[in-house]
């Protein structure tokens, strides 16, 4: 598929809906670059927790945002339950959010882009080109993630994951700025019953449409 220069694909959804695989997919299927931005969110979360600080201590945590480097991106340290709840607790925090936009902004404007997580369509790129929205049932998604975890070797309990993924969902969802939402123009795909494969057809369907009929 010819993509016009500079298409932006912006693919949000809920915790471990799927949307990194099939983000990753996309990229590497249109020859866009992917930017992964919960690492962003986890990447600030361990530096405040390197500190030894309260990940929703606004003003470290902000410090935390500026100073951020690629390195930071590349630990070992960004997922499992204490990396999940310090991203999503530094990601509540207005000045967080706004010291990490412009680098969302300029990844997605050099050449467009396929960009994950919660408010790609709806503040980072409004205008983006493809919105994707990607759900699942709570109880698929924990299911998902734990055996993700136990993949890694990460020992995990089926109920923690599953309580954990709600807290988190509570907090993206409800938080005042840029909270989890699909956005109006967004094509919401619910893979609760379809495997990574289904999934990217759907979505690839999708973007072949809405691009012949742009
Ligand atoms: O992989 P998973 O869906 O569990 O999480 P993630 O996409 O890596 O995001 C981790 C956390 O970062 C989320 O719980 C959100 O609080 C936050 N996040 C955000 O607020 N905005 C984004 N664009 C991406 C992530």
């Amino acid at each position: 598929m010819r993509l016009p220069a500079g298409t932006v694909i912006a693919v949000d959804g809920p915790a471990a809906a799927g949307k990194g695989t099939l983000a990753r997919r996309l990229a590497a299927e249109l020859g866009l670059p992917y930017l992964d931005t919960g690492l962003l969110y986890r990447a600030v979360g361990r530096r405040v927790l390197d500190r030894g600080i309260d990940p929703q201590d606004a003003r470290v945590a902000e410090a935390e945002a500026r100073a951020l480097t690629p390195e930071d991106l590349a630990r070992g340290d960004l997922r499992g339950s204490l990396a999940d709840m310090a991203a999503s607790k530094v990601a509540a925090i207005p000045a967080v959010r706004a010291a990490l936009l412009d680098f969302q902004r300029r990844f997605g404007a050099a050449q467009g882009a396929v960009l994950d997580g919660r408010d790609i369509g709806t503040v980072v790129f409004p205008e983006a080109q493809v919105k994707l929205f990607i759900t699942a049932s709570v109880a698929e998604r924990a299911r998902r993630r734990f055996l993700e975890l136990t993949g890694r070797g990460v020992a995990a309990d089926p109920a923690q994951v599953e309580a954990e993924i709600r807290d988190r969902d509570a907090q993206d969802a409800n938080r005042p700025v840029a909270p989890t939402r699909r956005a109006p123009d967004a094509f919401e795909i619910d893979t609760t019953e379809l495997n990574a494969d289904e999934t990217f057809h759907a979505a690839l369907a999708f973007i072949r449409k809405k691009l012949d009929s742009a």
